[in-house]
């Protein structure tokens, strides 16, 4: 299924064009108020809530992974062709030997769907079902974004679907984010989808970014359990910091009266530049202090999500990190005092996926039976914004 790429075959050419263009301390134990009865059954999902809403806390947990990468991928050889790099380099630097890559009628929503269905018929729960899908990306296939496409693509109707952009810190951020709506007793299943497809904002020149980044997706089911102590979040710690914004980036730009041969019109009377077509630049980063930031940072927010569960490194089964650098997951490993066998890493397979890399791991780790029922698992996401967040989840 899977085959290497001859770099003839391959359309990093057309992508490098197109790219150029283009509450409370424990939550377990969190006690809520309930301020007036529930709402009558027969009320529709998805209606809107009175303004005396009533919420019944509801406890929450894990009932379904799945993961989808895209059928082609690019090894170290190959990059070497492009860049003067070689494997040796990267392998030692990063970990990472080989990231997929989109290509023909692939994108952002297709391997969302993928890993959705998946982590759906694991939960056993039926799409239409579904009453939040939290799509995590910073990649979208339009830019309104593409949590919409993906609910239409599963079938799940009755379902809001929202996009929520924390780049490689989305699904962590995600996780959260929908572990609070089933706390609230609203809502009782809900969708967690962690996608990327950074390989359209790739610069495939340069070879500081070019070997980091892959595309991939994973999804996550959460759903409600009747006691609101029965939770699968145990604790959580979320940040960001804008000052450092400029050190992981994708800016927009406008490429005035591209396309439009200067017929375009005016933004507005009176304003000279015509309206031109919108696009986002090539990644830029500083390597090296998004290194620093990230082994700064991860090590202090899972402890502090350690800290809110009542917990201490000894309980963790497994460490899911973001799949950024082995590096920096091994300096996290170490600072908790946690051997390679509690350790999820596959980023020699897949390099960083953004949004994708931790729930793809997570999937990967429960199919090869190592996450089991009753697992702690800590996990943690860090990247653009800057952003960084943890969570301490019961498997
Ligand atoms: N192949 C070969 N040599 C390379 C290279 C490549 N792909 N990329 C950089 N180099 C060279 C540099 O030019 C430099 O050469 P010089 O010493 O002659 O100037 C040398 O290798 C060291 O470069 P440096 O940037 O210091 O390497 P590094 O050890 O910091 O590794 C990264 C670079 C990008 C792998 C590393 O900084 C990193 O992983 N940072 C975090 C990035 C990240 O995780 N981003 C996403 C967050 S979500």
């Amino acid at each position: 299924m899977m085959a290497t790429l001859s770099m003839s075959a391959f359309s990093v050419r057309a992508h490098a064009r197109s790219t150029l263009n283009a509450g409370a301390r424990n939550p377990v134990k969190a006690t809520m108020t309930t301020r007036a009865p529930r709402l009558p059954a027969t009320r529709a999902r998805g209606a809107s809530l009175v303004a005396n809403a009533a919420f019944t806390p509801a406890g929450a947990k894990i009932a379904g992974v799945g993961m989808a990468v895209p059928a082609q991928y690019l090894t170290n050889e190959d990059l070497s062709e492009l860049v003067d790099t070689n494997d040796e380099w990267i392998r030692t630097r990063t970990g990472i030997g080989k990231r997929h890559v989109i290509s023909g009628d692939e994108s952002l929503t297709s391997l969302a769907a993928d890993a959705s269905k998946k982590a759906l018929e694991m939960a056993g729960v039926d799409a239409e079902d579904i009453d939040l899908i939290l799509l995590s990306t910073s990649s979208p296939d339009d830019l309104f974004g593409s949590a919409c496409t993906v609910q239409a693509a599963i079938g799940a109707k009755g379902a809001l679907a929202v996009d929520l952009t924390a780049a490689c810190s989305g699904f962590v951020v995600g996780v959260v984010n929908g572990i609070h709506f089933i706390r609230g007793g609203e809502y009782k299943n809900v969708l967690v989808i962690g996608a990327d497809v950074l390989s359209r904002y790739v610069d495939w020149r340069d070879r500081g970014t070019c070997i980091l980044f892959g595309d991939g997706c994973g999804a996550m089911v959460l759903t409600s359990t009747p006691n609101p102590d029965d939770c699968c979040l145990l604790g959580f710690d979320m940040h960001s910091d804008g000052t450092g914004n400029h050190n992981l980036t994708a800016k927009f730009t406008a490429e005035i009266g591209a396309e439009t041969d200067g017929k375009s019109k005016p933004c507005a009377a009176g304003e000279a530049a015509p309206s031109g077509r919108g696009a986002f630049c090539n990644i830029g980063m500083n390597g090296q202090e998004v290194f620093k930031f990230a082994v700064r940072t991860v090590p202090d927010t899972v402890s502090k999500s350690l800290d809110k569960a009542g917990m201490t490194s000894e309980d963790i089964d497994f460490l899911v990190m973001h799949q950024a650098n082995q590096r920096i997951i091994d300096t996290a490993a170490k600072r908790f005092g946690l051997g390679p066998e509690k350790v999820v890493s596959n980023i020699a397979k897949y390099g960083n996926t953004s949004a994708g890399s931790v729930p793809i791991a997570m999937a990967e780790a429960v199919e090869e039976g190592r996450i089991k029922e009753g697992d702690i698992v800590a996990t943690a996401g860090f990247g653009a914004g800057l952003t960084w967040a943890s969570a301490i989840l019961r498997w």
